[in-house]
């Protein structure tokens, strides 16, 4: 009798504990559901937007040409890194633009002409890094081209000049 009792008592304890378990189980997926909701209506809000990415690209972009053409290598590294890391950025986040597949496009738009830019810069060759400068600056053009903003133009700098957009509609300025 003593047994039978002991054994009820200890089955209902383990019910007890079970079904607080399963309560504690059920409150943490309602908190998880209400975080997911939270954060997909953040990134419905706050779309991926490209001319910021492209702002920051012709920011840093001119001032790594600055430092190079100052022959100030490690500030022209520090720009490099800003950029590239950038623009790996942009890569990761898979966006698409009117069809365009912008993401898919960084790479060899801008992450693979940057190499030469990076060698450039740890040779300290000056020639090199404005060559590579040139190169960099043509895929920006082309890559504008191909997702169908043929208007965003820089000039390909010229030895001693800064890099400038072009707002003339003129193509051969
Ligand atoms: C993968 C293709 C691609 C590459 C590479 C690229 N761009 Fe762009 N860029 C775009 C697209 C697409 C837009 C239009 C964005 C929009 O519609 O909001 C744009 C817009 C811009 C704009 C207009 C926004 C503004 O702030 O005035 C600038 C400037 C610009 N890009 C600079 C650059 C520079 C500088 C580089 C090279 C270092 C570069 N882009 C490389 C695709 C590219």
């Amino acid at each position: 009798m003593q047994l039978l009792k002991w054994s009820l008592g200890l089955s209902v304890a383990l019910l007890l504990i079970g079904g607080l378990g399963l309560f504690a189980l059920h409150r943490e997926n309602q908190v998880l559901q209400e975080e997911v909701q939270r954060l997909s209506h953040l990134i419905e809000e706050r779309p991926v937007e490209l001319a910021t990415f492209m702002a920051s690209y012709e920011r840093f972009l001119t001032k790594l040409h600055q430092a190079g053409t100052a022959q100030n290598w490690e500030l022209a590294a520090f720009y490099y890194e800003e950029l590239e890391e950038t623009a790996e950025q942009l890569e990761k986040l898979n966006v698409s633009d009117d069809g365009v597949p912008v993401s898919a496009m960084m790479r060899p738009n801008l992450i693979e002409p940057l190499e030469a830019v990076e060698k450039a810069i740890q040779a300290r060759n000056k020639a090199a890094f404005q060559a590579a400068l040139k190169g960099v600056v043509a895929r920006c053009n082309s890559c504008h081209v191909a997702a169908g903003k043929p208007y965003v133009r820089f000039a390909l700098p010229e030895e001693g000049q800064p890099i400038r957009q072009l707002f003339s509609k003129d193509t051969d300025n």
